[in-house]
């Protein structure tokens, strides 16, 4: 059983706030909310619907990712903290109408000190129907003012990071010339094509999904494919972008890999502590993945004032800034760019954090 109190955590960083198990037999509702920090603001995470194996490792996933979602929003620049909530069981079986509604009072119950979104396995029109229950919740449909598809604003703001990177290890901030493997050309990774190709990149990609990779040849026929993620790596790249499912950075690929950086949208790139390193070491730069793939949760956060797509478009573009402020502290601190990430997260929960001491 994961320990709570002692909850994974790095250095002197405060640890979870609140952990709550929520119960509502009649709908089969199995839930645990996370609150890691609200430092910064009411946390701020979705709600992944997962069929998971045990009570532990719903326990342990929630853990990781309340965590993962306060360095995300803290370096997004947002005035949010992290959370995050499991929903025990099979979406496409399990979800019903009664259930979402429970979690939504369970939600309401915290009032504020946790607002909802959308993760794997639940979807915006899932929230408006939370939404009748409990009014901290984000990522709607936009018939009910919600801001509709977030791997819009993900897709840009990988580029933005990608631009960065660019910067750091060529001096241009541009993609101009340079050969991209996109791996996974799903919701996020086709729209990192249509910016790459638009800034002069050529563009190699790779997806499980045959109507995937048809969807992106359709439109760019000029594209090149190659088989899997295996040979994506292997493949001669300026640029890996991981666009697909998390780890794939790991003790077989990292030695193989190609490419000068590392940016793509995929959650949990690096499979294990130590990766970043093993990269930093082969010269590799990483750009970090909580960093880069921010506009999504930058998008829902907007929503929460009365959704803005420039506004929101426009922090969106900080991801430039935010990125190449990671790579200088870096090179500053001798440490890898997901240390040096870290480092600035923690920093601002703990510099602006700090003011709600201050009373009013
Ligand atoms: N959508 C967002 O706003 C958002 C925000 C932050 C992070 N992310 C992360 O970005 C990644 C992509 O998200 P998405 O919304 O585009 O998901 P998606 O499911 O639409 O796309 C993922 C694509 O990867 C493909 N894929 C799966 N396994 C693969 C493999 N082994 N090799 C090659 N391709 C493979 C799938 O077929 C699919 O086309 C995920 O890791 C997600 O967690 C997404």
């Amino acid at each position: 059983m994961p320990n709570v109190f002692g909850a994974p955590h790095k250095g002197t960083e405060p640890r979870h706030e609140q952990v709550v198990f929520c119960q509502d037999e009649a709908s089969g509702l199995r839930a645990i909310i996370a609150v890691y920090s609200t430092a910064l603001g009411p946390s701020l995470g979705g709600t992944r619907f997962y069929p998971y194996g045990s009570e532990e490792e719903a326990l342990a996933d929630v853990l990781n990712l309340s965590r993962g979602m306060a360095y995300k929003n803290a370096l997004a620049g947002l005035d949010l903290g992290g959370g995050k909530a499991v929903i025990i069981g099979d979406p496409a079986k399990d979800k019903s109408e009664a259930m979402l509604r429970a979690y939504g009072r369970f939600v309401q119950s915290l009032n504020g000190r946790y607002y909802t979104a959308c993760d794997v396995g639940t979807f915006s029109e899932d929230m408006d129907i939370v939404a009748r229950e409990c009014r901290f919740v984000t990522g709607r449909t936009v018939a009910h003012g919600g801001a509709g598809d977030s791997s819009i604003l993900t897709a840009f703001g990988v580029f933005q990071g990608m631009r960065a990177a660019a910067e750091t290890v060529w001096g241009r901030p541009t993609l101009r010339g340079r050969r991209v493997g996109v791996e996974g050309v799903g919701k996020v990774g086709h729209r990192l094509v249509e910016h790459l190709r638009e800034d002069g990149a050529d563009v190699v990609i790779c997806d499980v999904d045959e109507t995937a990779v048809d969807r992106v040849r359709a439109l760019h026929p000029e594209v090149e494919v190659v088989a899997d993620a295996g040979a994506m790596v292997r493949t001669e790249l300026d640029v890996y972008a991981p666009c697909a499912l998390g780890g794939s950075l790991d003790d077989d690929t990292v030695p193989v890999l190609a490419a000068k950086v590392v940016c793509g949208a995929a959650n949990n790139q690096l499979a294990h502590p130590g990766v970043e390193k093993r990269l930093a070491d082969r010269g590799v730069l990483y750009a970090p993945d909580y960093v880069v793939n921010s506009g999504g949760v930058i998008q829902v956060a907007d929503e929460i004032e009365g959704f803005n797509f420039d506004r929101a478009k426009a922090r969106a573009a900080g991801i430039y800034d935010t990125t190449r402020k990671i790579f200088a502290l870096a090179s500053d601190e001798g440490v890898p760019p997901a240390v040096a990430a870290d480092r600035l997260a923690e920093r601002r929960m703990s510099e602006v954090g700090r003011l709600r001491g201050i009373l009013l």
